[in-house]
């Protein structure tokens, strides 16, 4: 950090402490405990993880306090070796003033490669009173230099196998595995981990990932055999690097790695592909081969191979996984022998089948998210992939099979082939995807906006796989960095991100090249270099989003110069300081508007995240140097966009005045916008959009700041063509890529989460969860729930890295009723409406605080209270509060 990133951090937290210092707090003989031990111990986002790889890992954690408004004072973190972490042997903090309970980086004694780090955590409260230590957590270091891997290379064959000796009890044995394109490791029989499709899809001659996993209880004395199965993936071809460090009681130290002492066969998988599927053949197994004394002595030894450019790094996020199981609904046969099984719901993975018949019997399987009107399944949208697995029966007795190397978007699997009739027990749906925390919940008294967040949240998760992609289902599933960027936010609020961002803003970076010019797919499969600057923008965006939900500021400094290199690389297009190209515009739009206004916007919005990125990381001159072309380009759009005849920006079309009224863009000259925009939606489209991916993503929130929440509320409920309820009406279970309601072979995914941006309106203004202005990482919180029309609840609630931030209103004729949640140490703005009720009275856990005009001050943990703008607005500290507002 630099040393003004450092003072900016201590005025932020000086200000916070000072604030709630005024906060009266009565003390109660039990409350005299002071807070609670540390929990949620989490170290670079992530629970005990495997594999850190960077020198100065952070530390995160909760604390908890039996007070209303306290804060802590002062934190002491012990990093050890040793797993009590009795002492800090590694790193002792000392007591640190500070309120920081996030983003506290190590700053011990220098880590070692490949080994096991413990940690704790103490916290003191405002009144010097301190929480017992936290239990332990751990974080493992992963293999940080090029030479601490003696392995090889090796692979084509999918089945590669070594057995070897150990003499004695294994005290620590770790595996580090790059297995391209997938791989699945075992240790005497056993899986290593619940990683599926590992590891997560890389620009591969950049970066290549690799697993870390413990191993110690997989070994034992004597003989051991280590088996890798490698799937061809992104990668499109089988390679291996293997690495296991055993640490025996007795000191030795031994690795086993990938060479061409390994045996390689082919195996019973005979195909696979991501698109295409996986055809599994059980005949050729090689029973008992994953274990010590098979005899392998015909198989050839494994191939050394050219192994992918890129540098091994450590996948420090959550690994794909199978997340759940599904049981279908239905089942039912449309012709002779064809068997449709409905799952119910739309989402990304395969089918676990379960048979039993003759040997050699070829069971096929094959994916769609349609049917025809006649129950046979409709696989046009899915283009060239086939989406088809076979499982051909080896014929001992029930058979129980699911892929490995292939994943599905789906809703209907088709069995033919299968030996007699199926039973609705004979497919399980496995739900795969990067196994990123649910953290969000949202719910409202109109059912429709519960429609909404369950496709927004299937349609989401189901579309993370190592990469946010754009669908799971057709020839595509790839980084479409427009639709990354746009479902950012909601998806910040729905999961835990924070880690897999990390993770893909350094797949941005690997894919820059020296000009500064990025891709439009991340790894770069399809679209263009440079990418259209909508969808480019996810690197500056995502940055972004990470510094203002997660408070972080290293993803910033890491970037800097690459979100500098990109900004320069869009200035040096703009013609008259507006950028003139784009590819794809306001994508999927109704009424599309000029590509130039949408590409322009950006450059703007690129331009000010930069310059307060800058400021942020205490590059002054940089942040005045981009803070004045940004001003340039502010007025160079006005110039060549703003229509002073009609008060349009552009072609007046909803995307276009959204765009510069978003940005505040308009000065005192450009005045129509706002107008132009509100009669556009309410009078021409009777409160519709007509806005592709860009336009929705910004409309909702704007709406709602101008004082439109009403507005953006019909939009959001409407239920006919064409409108988020339009898809649930027909159906939908996972967000549609078109507005239209499309089913034949052009481009119409059925499960694509762009659309989806809205998610972040619902949190924000309906639930009324969202970060003060100019804040960071929920320290100040702004609770400001819209009780817009018939709407008479609705609520939020978002694990935050600070602990948990909630809000749940509820309301009748004369009455208002909100509870929150403010995480300890967090401050909070509670912004009650007054919605006409008059002789206003409000309480809080039954005490008055507010009446006759007037703040009663008594209610713990509440700073104040003032009537502003139509609403009541009570600062708090962290809590829980029930405010009820009453009156005439
Ligand atoms: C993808 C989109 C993507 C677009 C770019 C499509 O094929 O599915 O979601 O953003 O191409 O134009």
């Amino acid at each position: 950090m630099t040393p003004s990133a450092r003072l900016r951090v201590g005025i932020t937290a000086f200000t916070l402490i000072a604030a709630l210092a005024a906060i009266p707090v009565p003390v109660s003989a039990a409350e005299a405990a002071g807070p609670s031990a540390p929990t949620a111990l989490r170290c670079e986002y992530l629970d005990n993880p495997m594999g850190i790889d960077m020198a100065k890992p952070r530390f995160f954690w909760v604390v908890g306090h039996p007070e209303r408004g306290q804060v802590q004072s002062a934190y002491q973190i012990f990093v050890s070796t040793d797993p009590k972490a009795e002492a800090g042997d590694v790193w002792d903090s000392g007591k640190v003033a500070s309120v920081r309970s996030t983003q506290v980086p190590f700053a011990g004694k220098a880590l070692a490669s490949g080994k096991s780090y413990f940690w704790k955590v103490r916290a003191w409260d405002r009144d010097g009173r301190e929480s017992a230590w936290s239990a332990p957590a751990r974080f493992d270091t992963g293999l940080f230099a090029k030479s601490d891997w003696t392995g090889i290379w090796i692979g084509q064959k999918n089945q590669l196998r070594k057995e070897f000796a150990l003499k004695g009890r294994v005290k620590r044995a770790r595996a580090y595995i790059a297995g391209l394109g997938y791989y699945e490791l075992r240790l005497n029989g056993r899986k290593a981990g619940n990683h599926v499709l590992d590891p997560a899809w890389t620009t591969y001659d950049k970066r290549v990932l690799y697993a870390t996993y413990d191993v110690t209880s997989f070994l034992r004395d004597g003989a051991n055999a280590v088996a890798v199965t490698l799937g061809r993936g992104w990668y499109k071809s089988r390679v291996l690097l293997l690495q296991i460090n055993v640490e025996m009681e007795d000191g030795t130290i031994t690795s086993v790695v990938s060479d061409a002492t390994w045996k390689a066969a082919d195996g019973p998988i005979v195909e696979d592909s991501v698109y295409n599927g996986e055809s599994y053949d059980a005949r050729r197994e090689t029973a008992g081969w994953e274990r010590p004394g098979y005899d392998d002595k015909d198989w050839p030894a494994a191939e050394a191979v050219k192994g992918p450019a890129g540098v091994l790094s450590a996948q420090l996020m959550p690994a794909i996984q199978v997340v759940d199981t599904i049981v279908p609904l239905k089942m039912s046969s449309p012709l002779p022998g064809v068997y449709v099984f409905d799952m119910g719901q739309n989402f990304s993975g395969w089918a676990r089948l379960r048979v039993q018949g003759p040997q050699g019997t070829d069971v096929r399987l094959r994916f769609a998210e349609l049917l025809y009107g006649n129950g046979t399944l409709n696989q046009e949208n899915l283009r060239a992939a086939q989406a088809e697995d076979h499982y051909i029966l080896k014929g001992e007795g029930e058979e129980i099979w699911e892929p490995r190397f292939t994943y599905h978007g789906f809703r209907y699997v088709e069995v033919s082939g299968f030996p007699g009739t199926p039973r609705l027990d004979a497919i399980r749906g496995r739900v795969v995807h990067s196994a990123v925390e649910p953290i969000g919940s949202f719910a409202a008294s109109k059912e429709i906006l519960n429609g909404l967040q369950r496709i927004i949240t299937w349609g989401q998760k189901t579309n993370l796989h190592g990469i946010p992609t754009d669908c799971d289902q057709r020839d595509e599933r790839m980084g479409w960095m427009g639709d990354a960027q746009g479902t950012a936010e909601e998806a910040i609020m729905n999961f835990d991100m924070a880690a897999f961002y990390t993770n893909f803003v350094r797949d941005i970076r690997d894919v820059q090249d020296d000009q500064g010019r990025i891709t439009d797919t991340v790894p770069h499969i399809w679209g263009s270099r440079p990418a259209d600057p909508a969808w480019g923008t996810a690197y500056p965006l995502i940055c972004w989003y990470m510094y203002r939900y997660y408070g972080d500021t290293r993803v910033l400094e890491d970037h800097y110069d690459g979100l500098r290199k990109y900004v320069e690389f869009l200035k040096s297009t703009a013609e008259n300081g507006v950028l003139k190209w784009s590819h794809y515009g306001d994508w999927v739009a109704i009424e599309k508007c000029p590509g130039s206004i949408v590409s322009s916007f950006y450059y703007y919005y690129d331009v000010k995240v930069l310059a307060d990125a800058a400021r942020v990381i205490g590059k002054t001159q940089d942040a005045a140097l981009y803070d004045k072309l940004a001003a340039d380009i502010r007025t160079a759009f006005n110039r060549e966009f703003y229509d002073p005849k009609t008060g349009d920006y552009a072609d007046g079309t909803q995307t276009a005045n959204t765009l510069a009224l978003f940005l505040d863009l308009p000065t005192e000259k450009q005045g129509g916008a706002w107008g132009r925009l509100f009669d556009d939606v309410v009078y021409k489209h009777d409160s519709h959009l007509t806005t592709g991916i860009i336009g929705t993503k910004y409309i909702m929130e704007l709406l709602t700041r101008n004082g439109a929440s009403d507005l953006a509320y019909d939009i959001a409920v409407k239920t006919d063509y064409p409108s988020w309820g339009y898809m649930i009406m027909n159906g939908a279970t996972t967000l549609w890529e078109l507005w239209q309601k499309r089913e034949g072979p052009s481009m119409n995914s059925h499960n694509h989460p762009m659309f989806g941006s809205v998610g972040s309106w619902l949190y924000k203004a309906l639930a009324g969860i969202d970060l003060a202005p100019g804040t960071t990482g929920f320290e100040t919180i702004l609770i400001q729930p819209q009780m817009v029309r018939d709407l008479t609840h609705a609520s939020g609630s978002i694990r935050t890295l600070r602990g948990e931030v909630a809000c749940a209103w509820s309301r009748t004729e004369r009455t208002v009723r909100v509870e929150v949640t403010v995480p300890f140490g967090s401050a909070a703005e509670v912004v009650i409406p007054k919605l006409g009720i008059r002789n206003i009275k409000i309480s809080e856990g039954g005490k008055a605080i507010w009446a006759k005009d007037l703040y009663a001050a008594g209610a713990a943990g509440i700073a104040g209270a003032v009537d502003k703008d139509g609403a009541i607005r009570i600062k708090t500290g962290g809590g829980r509060y029930i405010f009820v507002l009453e009156g005439d």
